[in-house]
């Protein structure tokens, strides 16, 4: 499974990155607002530390108008994944995209069906939300699942991409039901590698080890 960082923080990112497991970036309008910086600027920053796929949201929500976003988007750096909302004129847009090489990150998923016009439609990858299902008492991970039962049902290439990623047990049943990439906030990076037995076993490795002469 792949992991990418939710963020559009540098420092974040560099962080991350220094651990020499991340393989993308999925930043949108929210995380891009928290930097205090411009657009452009905060891609190309990002699109210099990391080499792997780094979606960009569009903010129209006409055809026309997304179209020319995406272009614009991808123009920037050949890493550019133009992240389009799952809505009909969104649709209409990743169509256009898929058929002019540009690779295109559906996001605002909170249904199988929508994940199923998503991969009509050509989308690179498809964003399931699945903390703000969990946050309304639904499950957001059983969305994933038959989102994977329907793309392996039909050998879709579409990569589902599990967002809103809160916690790792939202990672953990993400790769037991073989999602192709999470993205999650450093945070949840972090959390992943701690164990208390863990901590406990190499306090007493290192104090066990005072004792052996060298
Ligand atoms: O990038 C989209 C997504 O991961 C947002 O997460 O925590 O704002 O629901 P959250």
């Amino acid at each position: 499974m792949k992991f990418f960082i939710d963020t559009a923080d540098i420092n974040e990112i560099k962080e991350a990155a220094s651990y020499g497991l991340l393989d993308g970036v999925t930043t949108n309008p929210t995380l891009v607002a928290r930097t205090g910086k411009k657009f452009r600027q905060v891609l190309e920053e990002i699109c210099a530390i990391v080499d792997g796929p780094i979606s960009a949201e569009v903010t129209a929500v006409d055809y026309e108008t997304m179209r020319r976003e995406a272009e614009e988007l991808a123009s920037i750096h050949p890493n550019i994944v133009v992240k389009i909302p799952l809505i009909l004129e969104g649709l209409k847009c990743v169509r256009w995209c898929s058929e002019h090489d540009i690779d295109t990150n559906v996001t605002l998923c909170f249904s199988p069906t929508q994940a199923l016009l998503a991969a009509k439609a050509g989308a690179t990858y498809i964003s399931p939300f699945v903390g703000r299902l969990d946050d309304i008492a639904h499950e957001g991970m059983e969305m994933v699942r038959q989102i994977i039962e329907i793309y392996d049902a039909y050998d879709y290439e579409t990569e589902v991409l599990v967002a809103s990623v809160r916690h790792p047990l939202h990672v953990l049943d993400a790769a037991r039901m073989g999602a192709d990439v999470c993205t999650m906030p450093l945070s949840v990076i972090a959390q992943l590698v701690k164990h208390p037995l863990t901590d406990l076993g190499l306090a007493r490795f290192l104090e066990d080890a005072k004792k052996v002469p060298r």
